[in-house]
């Protein structure tokens, strides 16, 4: 949790005042969180709009004004964790079940900053089951498409129920034997799947990549 905190602490550091900033979901981006309600009680002022119920819910318990996506003209930073890292900066995301939003979020902001620790980085993405968001609307046809796609899919449960996203969709959790070779391929065959809402491979997205560890943090460079 010490090299969690040291990325998170770090990247709340490069939010300045008058931000619109995009709250990550996860222990990680938790951490973040935290830290930015420390900064914002110190007199930072800023916007945040937040990828899941869950981090909104935290957000306004520890004072962090939020707003509604829809409302803001610009996203300026947007901090968020991961479950795997790759050499290309790509990486798989959703772990915690906030996948869409978390693109929709990222995608809309000016910076999107990573946070991981070192556990996070691979040589090739796919050891950690990528996840993919599905209607519960034909998704035993759509499972068996992703499994024509070379994965063994499942859907997520959770206390013995299937698992639903804060969009009311299923989680299809699609493990590839060998890994995932070409990951922007693999992003827009999964997207082209009818009832595949998104996925949780996101490519060329991150813009700075900071590892914490147990002594402090590190920012990767390309
Ligand atoms: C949430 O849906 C995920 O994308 C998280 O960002 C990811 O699972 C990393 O989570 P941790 O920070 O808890 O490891």
């Amino acid at each position: 949790m010490q090299a969690k905190r040291m990325a998170a602490e770090r990247a709340a550091q490069l939010v300045k005042d008058g931000m619109a900033v995009g709250l990550g979901t996860g222990s990680t981006a938790t951490l973040a969180i935290r830290a930015l309600a420390d900064r914002v009680a110190g007199g930072l002022r800023i916007r945040a709009t937040a990828t899941s119920e869950r981090s909104a819910q935290m957000a306004m318990q520890w004072g962090i004004p939020l707003v509604s996506l829809e409302e803001l003209e610009r996203l300026d930073l947007t901090i968020d964790g991961a479950d795997e890292v790759d050499p290309q900066w790509c990486l798989i995301k959703g772990g915690g079940g906030a996948l869409l939003r978390e693109k929709i979020v990222a995608s809309a902001s000016a910076q999107f900053i990573v946070i991981v620790d070192a556990s996070k980085l691979v040589t090739r993405l796919g050891a950690f089951p990528l996840p993919v968001e599905v209607t519960p609307f034909g998704h035993v046809q759509t499972l068996r498409r992703l499994g024509a796609l070379g994965c063994d899919a499942a859907l997520r449960e959770q206390e013995g129920q299937l698992y639903r996203t804060d969009n009311g969709h299923y989680i299809a959790d699609c493990r590839f034997a060998d890994g995932i070779a070409q990951p922007a391929e693999l992003e827009l065959r999964l997207n082209a799947i009818p009832g595949v809402v998104d996925n949780g491979l996101f490519v060329g997205m991150a813009s700075r990549i900071i590892v914490g560890h147990e002594e402090g943090a590190e920012e990767l460079v390309r």
